[in-house]
């Protein structure tokens, strides 16, 4: 199915402000990329992330039931990977995006461009972003 992913970017003199939207013939969803702590992985998960994957990282969040794909529990990492959470997995999912079979059909927002366009001066901080959500998912597995 053709699906169109949005990203607008517009810098302005104090803020950044980005949307990502999920363009489907059945709904659409858009999640307003506001300007965050790079070295927050609690902040960044609850602006990008919590819409979709929910505070908590169950999956529930607000726009869940607009997706065609259910969110992924975020909570349940360790256990699907046999008790280790899977760092690199996770970073080359934020990255990359996830592996899906057919390539463009995933709901899950591709973050690394729309994180690298923070600081686009800076390579650095799209690397300390990645890594920081995903210290912050470690630290919401369930026990
Ligand atoms: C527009 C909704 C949406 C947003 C926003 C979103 N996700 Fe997802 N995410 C999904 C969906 C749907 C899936 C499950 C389908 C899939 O794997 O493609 C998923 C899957 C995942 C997975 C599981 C990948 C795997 O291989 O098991 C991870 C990790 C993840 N998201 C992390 C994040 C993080 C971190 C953020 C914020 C930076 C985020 N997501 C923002 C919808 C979203």
């Amino acid at each position: 199915m053709l699906k169109r992913l949005l990203l607008t970017a517009m810098v302005g003199c104090f803020t950044v402000t980005m949307s990502y939207a999920v363009d489907q013939s059945t709904s659409k969803v858009i999640i307003p990329v506001n300007r965050t702590a790079a070295t927050s992985g609690q902040q960044m998960f609850t602006s990008y992330c919590a819409p979709c994957h929910g505070v908590d990282g169950r999956g529930h969040g607000p726009a869940a039931s607009s997706l065609r794909t259910q969110p992924t529990d975020l909570t349940g990492l360790i256990k699907k990977n046999h008790g280790k959470y899977p760092d690199t997995h996770i970073v080359a999912v934020l990255q990359f995006g996830t592996d899906v079979p057919s390539h463009g059909s995933a709901d899950m927002p591709v973050w690394g461009p729309i994180l690298g366009k923070m600081s686009p001066t800076n390579p650095q901080d799209k690397s300390l972003r990645i890594s920081n959500l995903s210290r912050y998912l470690e630290t919401i597995q369930a026990k």
